[in-house]
């Protein structure tokens, strides 16, 4: 595997790899492997012919009290990992070659970026958004892979990618769980041992109404009660929000019908959880 860390380096890596007619697969990360990133890195594996990973804590993306500091790092680890894989190359690029002390563009995916997480955090989905067009400009993919896990997060990068024209195609891949159901993120190396029982109550609370739905529920406003009082009844558990959502405007809806986005984002002591439901009814 190759590691890269120059913004020219990598240019010039995947012009050749065009001129070759090879298709690129590329995994854009912040690092702290785990089995979900694994899954995105397997998908592109299967259809790209060259699989670019990236590793890079997005300043941008984060709020000024939030967890860019202590944002876990083992550059290390995920390296074996990534070669382990059968990556390509690994792009782990320099704050400093990707944020010059002069930078100033950012890209606004105006409406979508606001809601749900853009809520609770102002500002990210501009500083993700930036990045991950940056990133999609070093690398030149054909095809790029998200987890379904960060269910806006993909929906506002396909809508960049169409709005703006880009070559490249934006995938979503399902959401990789622990055995227990718990969604796997990186953040959950945050959690003491009592936290990582209590964090199971968001996919509790998700799986629940999944079979309230199945069972007939169609009224959003029930269905939202039900995940709360689920929620609630964790004393470790603070709720940040709980939606039912078009998937594709991110507007709340009133009726369980057609596909739907239940979402949520739950702080599980300090450690702020998300995880999402589709359903198709
Ligand atoms: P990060 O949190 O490292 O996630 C990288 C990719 O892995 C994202 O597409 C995310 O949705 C996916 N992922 C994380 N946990 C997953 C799980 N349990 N199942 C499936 N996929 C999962 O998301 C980011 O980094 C950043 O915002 C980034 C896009 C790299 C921009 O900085």
């Amino acid at each position: 595997m190759t590691i890269v860390r120059s913004v020219s380096a990598m240019k010039a890596l995947s012009r050749g790899w065009r001129r070759e007619g090879r298709r690129i697969g590329f995994v854009p990360t912040m690092g702290y492997l785990h089995e979900g990133h694994l899954s995105l890195v397997r998908e592109s594996k299967v259809r790209a012919d060259v699989t670019v990973v990236s590793i890079f804590v997005n300043p941008t993306q984060f709020g000024p009290n939030e967890d860019f500091k202590k944002y876990p790092r083992d550059l290390e680890k995920d390296s074996a990992f990534l070669s382990e894989a059968g990556v390509d190359c690994l792009f782990y690029p320099d704050a400093a070659e990707i944020y010059p002390p002069n930078y100033r563009t950012y890209v606004e995916v105006e409406g979508l970026q606001d809601r749900l997480c853009g809520r609770s955090r102002p500002g990210h989905f501009r500083g993700v958004a930036t990045i991950v067009l940056k990133l999609f400009d070093i690398v030149g993919p054909d095809q790029a892979f998200f987890g379904a896990k960060d269910a806006q997060q993909v929906l506002i990068i396909g809508r960049m990618a169409a709005d703006l024209d880009l070559d490249v195609e934006v995938v979503t891949c399902p959401i990789v769980r622990e055995p227990d159901g718990l969604a796997m993120s990186s953040r959950n190396a945050y959690l003491t041992t009592d936290q990582r029982t209590a964090a199971r109550v968001l996919s509790t609370s998700l799986r629940w109404a999944d079979k309230a739905v199945g069972a007939g529920e169609r009224d959003a406003g029930r269905l939202l009660s039900g995940i709360r009082s689920i929620l609630e009844a964790e004393p470790l558990a603070r709720i940040d929000y709980v939606e039912a959502v078009d998937p594709e405007t991110l507007d709340p809806v009133a009726e369980i019908r057609g596909q739907v986005l239940v979402a949520l984002a739950v702080f599980i002591g300090p450690t702020r959880l998300i995880d999402n439901i589709r359903l198709d009814v």
